[in-house]
This record gives C-alpha cells, sequence and structure tokens, in this order.
C-alpha cells in the first residue's frame, strides 16, 4: 500500500473530526519518525501533548511489556499496587497535595472546570447557578461538549446545541 491508500482507507471508515496532514507515519525513534515510503523527518511534536516523551525509548518500552505480561488495566474500584507510587512520585515532582489522573486532556479541562466551579459555590459562596467560565476568542480546549460551548468556532459548537 502507498500513502494515498492509508489515507483513503482512513477517510473511508474513520469518522472525519480532523484535517491532518498527508503524511503517513509509520515507525518512530527518538526523536526522529519515518513515513510508509522510508522518509524520515523530525518530529517537533515528540508524540504529542502530556506524553511526548519521543518514540520507543528502551527503557519505556520496557516497562509496557513488563505491566502488559503481568496486569492490564484495573477499574478505580480497585486499589492496584502501583498507582500510589506514580501519584507520590508526581505531586512530589509538580509541588501538589494530591494527583488525579486524566485518560485526555479535553477530560483534565472539563474536571478542573468542574473543580473550578465547585470551589466558587463551596469555598467563595457564589449564589446558585450563577457560576460563569471567562474564556478567550479563538480558544481551543478539546471535544467535550461542555469544551465545545466555549469555542468560538461555528464548526466546533453548530449543531451541539439544545
Ligand atoms: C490546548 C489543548 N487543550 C486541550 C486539548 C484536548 O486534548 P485531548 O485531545 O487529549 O482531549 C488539546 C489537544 O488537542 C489541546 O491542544
Amino acid at each position: 500500500m502507498e500513502t494515498r491508500d492509508y489515507i483513503e482507507r482512513e477517510n473511508r471508515y474513520g469518522a472525519h473530526n480532523y484535517h491532518p496532514l498527508p503524511v503517513v507515519l509509520e515507525r518512530g525513534e527518538g526523536i526522529f519518525v519515518w513515513d510508509v515510503e522510508g522518509k524520515r523527518y523530525f518530529d517537533f511534536l515528540a508524540a504529542y501533548s502530556a506524553v511526548n516523551q519521543g518514540h520507543c525509548h528502551p527503557k519505556i518500552v520496557k516497562a509496557l511489556i513488563e505491566q502488559a505480561g503481568k496486569l492490564a488495566l484495573t477499574s478505580r474500584a480497585f486499589y492496584n499496587n502501583v498507582l500510589g507510587e506514580w501519584e507520590e512520585f508526581m505531586t512530589q515532582q509538580l509541588g501538589y497535595d494530591k494527583i488525579l489522573p486524566m485518560n485526555s486532556g479535553a477530560e483534565a479541562d472539563e474536571t478542573a472546570l468542574k473543580l473550578t466551579r465547585k470551589w466558587g459555590y463551596k469555598v467563595k459562596g457564589i449564589s446558585k447557578n450563577e457560576a460563569r467560565i471567562v474564556v478567550c476568542n479563538g480558544n481551543f480546549h478539546g471535544r467535550t461538549i461542555t469544551i465545545v460551548s466555549m469555542s468560538s468556532d461555528p464548526e466546533s459548537y453548530n449543531d451541539y446545541g439544545a
């Protein structure tokens, strides 16, 4: 298959919520990625967003394989033997009392909005249902319903209102 074939297949079967560059990436190593034609690129995103550790660092790959061979996923309805260690490390690194891990940026934003509003009502004493979130024009915070309602881009919020 060539670049065009991969793009056509994604466009055919994947829901369109993004406009990717016409490059089909196949593998990565450190700061580099390669496309399906074998062309090498610098990855200035270093993977993506909060997981910008670059590609396939042997220590990370080893830890992933070890964990995947031991225990895949636990619901937060249980404790597990590694979450506390990570939480302790992260709070010490960042200088916060506690941490709540999230699965995505949008989920983190939603949680921040909930936390802020609750603080507004419980601590600051804002009247019931009077809390306001102030955002910037041209913002982008993700694709969940609260967050797209803050958008100034009609493509993001049109047809999702009540
Ligand atoms: C500034 C900003 N906020 C929030 C998000 C949403 O993150 P996610 O796609 O992980 O939900 C993104 C990612 O696209 C972003 O760039």
